[in-house]
C-alpha cells in the first residue's frame, strides 16, 4: 500500500472538516478524491502533506507512520504536491522555478517540461505564462521533486479546454509509467477517464469508494451531488 489513512479527524472550531476518514491509496494507481464543495478534500491534502495537524487517526506512507510530521519531512519521505491555487514564483524563470524542486541538468528539466507539454524557452519568466501554463509548470516542478506519491489539487481548475486535454494525457501517461497519483478534481468527465479508483467525500466522511463505473451509479453519491 502506498498510503493508508485510518480514522483521521480534524475539527476547525465546531466544523468537522474531516470526520473519521479511512481509505487506502494503492501503488501504481490513479486515485481521485471527489465530493461537493466543503467536503474536506483540500483539508485532507493539507493533512497528508503535513500542513495541517490532525486531532485523531494515523497516516502511513509505505507503512511508515507520518502522522503530524512537519511538511518538509513528509516531502523528503516521498510526497510531492501541487496546490488548488497555483504557487509558482512569477518573478523567476521557468528554469529557476524547476531548480527549486531539485538541483539538476537542463536536459532533465527539458525532458520533464516536454512531458507536461510546456514548450517554452527555459529563461521565460513564469509571469509571462498563461494561468494554465503556470499550472503545467507547477506540475512539472512536482514531478521533478523526488517522490513516490504525487498529489494534484484540482489541476484543471481555471484552465482552457486545450490544457484540460493535455492534463488528461499527462495523467494517462503517468498511469502508463506506473506512477501513484492522488488527484482532487471537480470535472467528472475528467475523473471518469483518468482514475482507477474514486474516493467520494461528503461532509468530511468517506461516502463511497469504487471504480468509476461503481461510483457514477451509486445513489448516495448522486444525492450528495444533486443536493438534498
Ligand atoms: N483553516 C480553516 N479554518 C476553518 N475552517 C476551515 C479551514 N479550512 C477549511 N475549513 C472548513 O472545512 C471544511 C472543508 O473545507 P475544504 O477542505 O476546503 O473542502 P473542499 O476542498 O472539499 O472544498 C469547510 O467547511 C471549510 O469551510
Ligand atoms: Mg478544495
Amino acid at each position: 500500500m502506498m498510503l493508508s489513512i485510518k480514522s483521521v479527524a480534524k475539527n476547525f472550531g465546531g466544523v468537522k472538516a474531516v470526520n473519521k476518514c479511512s481509505f487506502d491509496i494503492e501503488e501504481n494507481k490513479i486515485t481521485a478524491l471527489i465530493g461537493p464543495n466543503g467536503a474536506g478534500k483540500t483539508t485532507l491534502f493539507n493533512i497528508i502533506s503535513g500542513l495541517i495537524g490532525i486531532d485523531k487517526g494515523t497516516i502511513k506512507l509505505q507503512n511508515e507512520n507520518i502522522t503530524n510530521l512537519q511538511p518538509h519531512k513528509i516531502a523528503n519521505l516521498g510526497i510531492s504536491r501541487t496546490f488548488q491555487l497555483t504557487k509558482v514564483f512569477r518573478n523567476m524563470s521557468i528554469k529557476d522555478n524547476m531548480l527549486l524542486a531539485k538541483h539538476t541538468s537542463e536536459e532533465e528539466i527539458k525532458k520533464i517540461l516536454d512531458s507536461v507539454y510546456l514548450h517554452k524557452p527555459l529563461d521565460t519568466f513564469a509571469s509571462e505564462l498563461s494561468y494554465g501554463q503556470q499550472r503545467l509548470l507547477e506540475i512539472a516542478r512536482a514531478l521533478l521533486m523526488p517522490h513516490s506519491l504525487l498529489m494534484l489539487d484540482e489541476p484543471t481548475a481555471g484552465v482552457n479546454p486545450k490544457i484540460r486535454q493535455e492534463l488528461k494525457l499527462i495523467l494517462k501517461n503517468l498511469k502508463k509509467e506506473g506512477k501513484t497519483v492522488l488527484l482532487i478534481e471537480h470535472d467528472m468527465d475528467f475523473v471518469m477517464s483518468v482514475s482507477d479508483t474514486i474516493v467520494v467525500l461528503n461532509q468530511g466522511r468517506v461516502l463511497k469508494i469504487g471504480n468509476p463505473k461503481q461510483v457514477v451509479k451509486d445513489k448516495k453519491v448522486l444525492e450528495a451531488y444533486l443536493g438534498k
